[in-house]
Parts: structure tokens; sequence; C-alpha cells
């Protein structure tokens, strides 16, 4: 959710915190704020309602605010409405304390009113604040102290940024369930809540781990444990150039993103393909491990569910073992059936939905193995998992997520070939054609790519529909499920995917003349089938828009009214193909509605809180 940074420095810390912040503000983009001090002015704050450009507007790019050490938060409100009262940094009644904060303090309340009866002030309706004034109220000239009486004081997720008047050459940073990075300088330091924020000024990153709280000054930064032991964290340097942050001359992120995906695809396979082989040295879980497992879990949230449905049939066939794909918020609380021969797949792209990273913790807890399949270096889903499989796409920024499904996907096959080959579980020439096929997928995903105009075009002429239905069976409705969630986030039209097979047990109510059923029918031994639920969409009036392979579009153009084909390929990587014709419709859709498709409305990319 919120996206923190912090400075400390020789520079002007305005501008910089203003910069980290753009590169943050896929996170939360409904208000922003920042507080510097300087021994002149003190400690200043400037808050703004809406995008962060009104903020840097009203503060003239940060030059208005003097200082070269500060605070920046960009919000994805949660405790009270978007404002600029609302907005990060929260200071404490004394004006000594600045607070950033991503998170929720659950007990915000009973603090709240035991802060009122000592006779403090509220302004603002946020969680946050009391954090600020409770740090007023443990001051006793020891900001280390202060600090830690908070930290034993609050519950929740948090991680923090503070700054105190009377010790202005220092920031405190401070994590528990909430992503917190150290970015190391030469003459000055960072905190942040991920890497994008820091990169154009450093790549040698610490990862803050739950309980630590970090001292950062312009020449030092020092990192103690919850027990306030010192900690020597382990530093990492960035391997991603600041260009991949960055639009690089498209006009949106998703559109750099969607066209990224072949590129993404094959820098995720192919160091793991040798000789012929799904090579996996990433990988401790063993074939007796595999052996003993009874059953597979994949737990996940949003875009990473829909992998998780595509990875249920292509587990199940290749390894003929039972898959279960749960929606981490779901598995948290319905006492799943786990145990250690279970093994839990946990996917995200973040590594930090804090649905899917407590549903992991209660896998673990049961006794489960977990592999999880992440994309963001260091994030705390991939510490905290037994395995963890990278999907190296790179830094995704646009909040609707394309490369990492694509990628994430690319890794489902890999751990389907290794697991079956390990398993003995699928035979050598079926084992050499998915391997070969997979091979071939980012070429022939830039072929669907080059049909962009084409999707374009059928955008142009679906754009206004108020209410959009995808049929598939198979991974072809599991290629649906993603479609409609794309084209919901980024157009705001209303939108459905079924399974075929279910439409005339009630969602074929809806179908009525000129409303618009997308159907997916790449499956070839599901073709038919999913060809007569098309006709009866069509005998109520629908305009349908085919998705098909090339070898089946002419049949499938016999019926539909529009049709887009992908190359042909193995039925289990179809989705690979499919998903880009979805992507681009949603994009381009969006696109012809005039939507904020970087930063569709209620939306973040990193969804931090439950
Ligand atoms: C948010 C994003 C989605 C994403 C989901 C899960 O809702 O907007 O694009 O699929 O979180 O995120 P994760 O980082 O765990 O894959």
């Amino acid at each position: 959710m919120c996206g923190i940074v912090g400075y400390v420095g020789r520079e002007e810390a305005a501008p910089i915190l203003l910069d980290g912040l753009a590169r943050l503000e896929y996170r939360g983009y409904d208000s922003a704020g920042i507080a510097v001090y300087s021994a002149r002015d003190g400690l200043q704050v400037a808050k703004a309602k809406g995008r962060l450009q009104v903020l840097s507007d009203k503060i003239h790019g940060g030059a208005d605010v003097r200082g070269r050490i500060g605070l920046g938060h960009t919000r994805w409100a949660t405790h009270g409405e978007p404002s600029d009262v609302n907005a990060h940094p929260q200071l404490s009644e004394s004006g000594r304390f600045a607070v950033i904060h991503n998170g929720i303090i659950e007990n915000y309340v009973e603090i709240k009113e035991f802060l009122q009866e000592q006779g403090v002030s509220f302004v603002s309706q946020t969680d946050t604040e009391v954090v600020a004034h409770l740090l007023d109220y443990y001051y006793k000239d020891d900001m280390m102290d202060a600090v830690v009486k908070v930290l034993h004081r609050i519950e929740g997720a948090y991680a923090f940024g503070i700054v105190c008047a009377d010790c202005p050459d220092r920031l405190i940073a401070a994590r528990k369930d909430s992503p917190l990075i150290i970015g190391y300088g030469q003459g000055f330091n960072f905190l942040a809540s991920d890497v994008t924020a820091v990169i154009k000024y450093t790549r040698e990153v610490s990862y803050l781990d739950d309980g630590d709280i970090a001292v950062l000054t312009a020449d030092k930064v020092e990192i103690y444990d919850s027990l306030l032991l010192p900690q020597n964290k382990a530093r990492h340097t960035v391997d991603w150039e600041v260009s991949a942050a960055e639009k690089g001359g498209y006009e949106h992120f998703m559109a750099k993103e969607i066209m990224e995906q072949p590129e993404a695809f094959r820098k995720t396979i192919s160091p793991r393909i040798q000789n012929g082989r799904v090579v996996l040295d990433d990988l401790e879980i063993g074939a007796d491990d595999l052996r003993e497992m009874d059953k597979i879990y994949i737990i996940a949230c949003g875009s990473s569910y829909h992998v998780g449905v595509v990875a249920k049939y292509t587990l199940e066939k290749l390894l003929r073992k039972p898959v279960e794909v749960a929606l981490a918020s779901e598995f948290r609380y319905c006492d799943p059936i786990v145990s250690p021969k279970t093994l839990c797949i946990v996917i995200s792209q973040s590594g930090e939905t804090i649905d899917t990273l407590a549903a992991m913790r209660e896998a673990k807890r049961l006794g489960a193995r977990v592999l999880s399949i992440v994309n963001v270096v260091g994030s705390t889903i991939a510490r905290e998992s037994d395995d963890v499989l990278y999907t190296w796409a790179g830094p995704e920024i646009a909040v609707a997520t394309t490369k990492a499904y694509s990628t994430q996907l690319a890794v489902i096959y890999l751990i389907g070939l290794y697991f079956a080959d390990q398993l003995d579980a699928i035979d050598e020439e079926t084992y050499r054609s998915v391997l070969e096929e997979l091979q071939r997928l980012p070429d022939k995903m830039e072929k669907v790519l080059e049909q962009k105009e084409k999707i374009q075009y059928y955008a142009s002429r679906y754009f206004n529909h108020e209410s959009i239905f995808f049929i598939g069976r198979n991974v072809d409705y599991a290629v649906g499920l993603e479609g409609s969630l794309k084209l919901k986030e980024i157009s705001y039209i209303h939108s459905e995917a079924y399974a075929a097979g279910e439409l005339k047990h009630g969602t074929i109510s809806l179908i009525e003349p000129g409303a618009l059923v997308v159907a997916l029918a790449g499956y070839r031994g599901l073709f038919e089938k999913l060809m007569s639920n098309v006709v009866e969409v069509k005998s109520r009036g629908a305009d349908v828009l085919g998705v098909t392979t090339d070898s089946l579009g002419a049949e499938m153009e016999k019926t539909v009214d529009a049709a887009v084909t992908v190359p042909d390929t193995l039925d289990m990587l179809l989705p690979s193909l499919e998903v880009l014709p979805m992507q681009l419709l949603a994009y381009y859709i969006a696109l012809m509605r005039g939507c904020d498709i970087d930063k569709p409305r209620n939306l973040a990319k990193s969804v931090t809180v439950e």
C-alpha cells in the first residue's frame, strides 16, 4: 500500500524525496506529503490531497522546503478519507516528531482515548497520528528510547520513518509486517518501501526484518533487532538498471510491460534449461520429498491466484497429484487441511501481499513445506519460504500486472516439468515436446503482440459496452478470469468470467442483445463444446469476440463476430499466448475510455493491509 521514503545526506532532501515518491506512487496515490528539517526553518511539512504532482507543484518541485534530511509518503487511505490533513507525515502535538507509516495500527482507538485523556488533541482520522503523539508522550530527551517504547505499545503492521527536530541528524526506521529497505550511499542514506525509490542513487541495499529498528545518519546506518542487539545486515546489490523502472518512450508502464513479456519469459526460463533438462538448482526440495507429498496447495491473491488456477490444471495433468488452489484471504480462515506432506506453492509478484504472507505463515505453522514464486528479490515471502523461485521479470510498475503474470506462468511450467521428471510421472517424449514448445513460446508471444493494432481496432468497437463476459473451459477459463480482472481493474467496465459450461446455470440470464462475450476457445479438445456455448449466447443476441489458435481460427470465424488467433501450441501452454490479447484489449479499452491506466482508482499494487 503506501509508499515511504526517507533521505539524510548533504543534498537538498525535498527534490530527492519527491523523485523517490514518484517511483513509489504505484503503491498509493490519493495524497502525498513530505517533512524536511533545517536549522533555520525547523521541521517543515507540506501535504496535498491528490496525485504527487499536486504536492510537487505546491512546493515548486521541493524548492520551497529546504533541508538535508526528510521523509516522504504517498498514501493509499485506510483510516480517514484522502485529504491534506490525513496525508502523512503526521506531526506530534509539540511539532517535534514527524512520522510516515505504511500499515495499520490495530489498537489505535485505545491509544487515542488514552492520549485524549492526557489532553492531547487529534487533527486527523488516521491511525498513524497516535504514533506521533505517543512519541511525544514517551520522549524524555532520548529519541531511540521513545521509539522503542512506542513500538512496544502499538499492535499491528508498520513500516515507519521518523524524524525528530531535537536530533536533526538522524532518521529512525522500524518495520513489522510491512516492507522496508535501507539504501546505502556515500555521504547519504535512505529508507524506503522498496528499491525503486533509491535505485537512481544507490544499488546497495539491505532488507529489514520484522522487529528491526535502523538509525540512519548521512554517514552511518546502525540496525538493531527487537531486543536492541546490533545487527550485521547483509547488503545486496540490485542488478537491474534505473531504466527498467522508467517508461522508455511508452505512454504507460502497462504498455511497456505488456511488450516486455516475451523477453521477461525468456529470461525466466533460459537459465533454468540446460542440456535439454529443467535445472532448478535453487530448489532444495528433492525427489524423496516430492514422492512423500500427497497434495499441493497453491495460495495467492489477484492475478497471482489466476496463475494458480492455470497451475491446478497444468500440475495435476503433469504430476497426477491433487492440487488445490486457494485465495490467500480465504485460506487463512478456512481451517485448511495441511500437513507435513503438503507442498504449498505461494505465488506473489511483490512478495509482500499481507494475506498471502499470513496464509503462508499459517501453512508453515501447520507443517507444510513452502515453495514461493516471487518477483521482488528479498521480499518477505521470498525470505520466509523454504524454497523460492524468482520470476526475474524486472520491476513491474503498472498496478495491473502483466509481465509478472506471464513469468509466474513460466515458472509453473518449469516446476511442472521438473517435478514430473523427479517423480517419473512423465515419459521422455512428452517431457521433450513440452520443454521444446516452452522454449518456442517467447517467439510465439511476439507474434501475438504484433497483432496489437487489430486488438486496438476491436477495442474501439467495444469500449462503450457496460458489461463484458468472458467464457472458456479448462485453461481457457483460467485465462478468462485474468482477462476479466484486467478489464475491470483498468477500464472500470463490469465484467465476469465463467466456466462456459456454467453459463446456463444462471449467468445466461444476463445475456441480452448487444452484450459482449469474449469466448476463449484455444483448448483443442474442448473447442466444439465451447463453440456450442458461443452459439447459445449468440442466439440471445450477444456480440462475440473469439480467441483461439491459428488452426481453429477459420472454423471459429464462421460463428463469431470478431476473432483473434494465437499461434498453435500445446493446450497446457495456451495461457501464455491467450492472455496477451486479453491484456491488450483491456489496455486499449481503458485508453479509449480515458482511464488512468497505470494508477487505476482505488487500487494499489502492493496490498499490505488485510
Ligand atoms: C494487487 C495487485 C494485483 C495483484 C495482487 C496480488 O491487487 O493490484 O495486480 O495480482 O495484488 O499481488 P501479489 O504481489 O501478491 O502478486
